[in-house]
């Protein structure tokens, strides 16, 4: 049993209370690999944001479940090295789809954990969560819920099309589960294709596609039945058209991506929403980078060379949605 205090890591309680009290967000950005890892870290001591690092059923299958938790462990040494003298970094499961799961991520040093019964029907949805939430606590732990189904693929959960969370359910779910955070479903979705083009209408100014909005009534209501409750947003990347116009520029081929606004996610960052997580910008602007230096240096075989180039741009890409859009920044003692 490792516990995540004992690695320089924190839970996302205190952090949560503060950002909802200052209208802003917490990042909850996804990593596989030391590259993204690196970038994160830097543009969170740079800018003097807490973080959240997430990682997936499919990254630890990918990269390894003890090696992420040294990951982070050894992050929040980074982070010391880089100028930071107290690093809030929480290291959390993304979309945990069992207790077993999620237990193990509590006994090997996460300091949260995401159970997402979310597919489930209601009432199993609400046992299982309080069974994690229970085991989570003892180990001061908190426990992401969620309620509601995203459109897309919520890892091996596959919705085709989303339900928008029941605000009428939110409060006996909260209550009854003890979950620390609910995430909720408003017209998010995983993934870079995240509206279909026959969904949008043409921006005249700039000829791109603008998608319909997010269903902010719906995430009133919840706010109103759960005051001051930690909301979560999944699904939450904007899928910058220049990493898209760039992919494409050199060789890849992405037709029709579409993400959430930022003007969007600014304005939930400033209400109850305070953990917006994102992923698959983060994928796009590392494919740009690597695509630019093969199509632009074929020669080229260093892998240094285009992971360089590519952690550059997620930490430009990591610092401006911290500076622009969740507003996190300088929140650090
Ligand atoms: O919500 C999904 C995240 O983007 C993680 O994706 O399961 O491919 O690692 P993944
Ligand atoms: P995006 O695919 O929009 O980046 O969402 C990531 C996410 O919700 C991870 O849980
Ligand atoms: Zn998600």
């Amino acid at each position: 049993m490792v516990n995540y205090k004992d690695l320089g890591l924190v839970n996302t309680r205190d952090m949560f209370a503060r950002a909802i009290k200052g209208g802003y967000a917490i990042p909850a950005f996804n990593f596989n690999n030391m590259e993204q890892l690196q970038a994160i870290v830097k543009a969170a001591v740079e800018t003097k944001s807490p973080v959240i690092l997430q990682v997936s059923k499919g990254a630890r299958n990918y990269a390894n479940q003890t090696l992420l938790r040294y990951m982070a462990e050894g992050a929040v040494e980074y982070a010391k090295e880089l100028g930071c003298a107290h690093p809030e970094i929480v290291l959390h499961l993304d979309h945990g789809d069992s207790f077993e799961l999620c237990k193990s991520c509590v006994d090997m040093g996460f300091s949260s954990v995401m159970i997402d019964g979310s597919h489930l029907p209601y009432e199993e949805n609400v046992a299982l969560t309080k069974k994690v939430v229970e085991y989570a606590h003892q180990f001061d732990v908190t426990v992401e819920g969620e309620l509601g189904v995203l459109a897309g693929v919520e890892d091996e959960v596959s919705a085709e099309h989303h339900t928008y969370t029941n605000p009428e359910e939110v409060i006996d779910f909260a209550t009854r589960t003890g979950c620390d955070s609910l995430a909720i479903s408003i017209g998010t979705s995983h993934g870079a294709y995240k509206f279909k083009p026959e969904q949008c209408h043409v921006d005249p100014a700039t000829g791109r596609l603008v998608p319909p909005p997010l269903a902010f009534e719906v995430l009133d209501a919840v706010m109103e039945k759960l005051p001051g409750f930690p909301i979560v947003l999944h699904g939450s990347s904007s899928v910058p058209q220049e990493y898209v116009d760039m992919i494409n520029q050199y060789g890849g081929k992405l037709e029709a991506a579409i993400g959430i606004p930022e003007d969007e996610l600014r304005k939930a960052a400033k209400s109850a929403v305070c953990k917006i997580n994102i992923d698959s910008d983060s994928r796009l602007a590392m494919t740009a980078a690597v695509r630019k230096v093969f199509a632009e240096k074929p020669a080229e075989f260093d892998p240094r060379k285009y992971l360089g180039p590519a952690r550059d741009e997620m930490e430009k890409l990591y610092k401006h949605k911290i500076l622009n859009v969740l507003g996190s920044n300088d929140k650090l003692a």
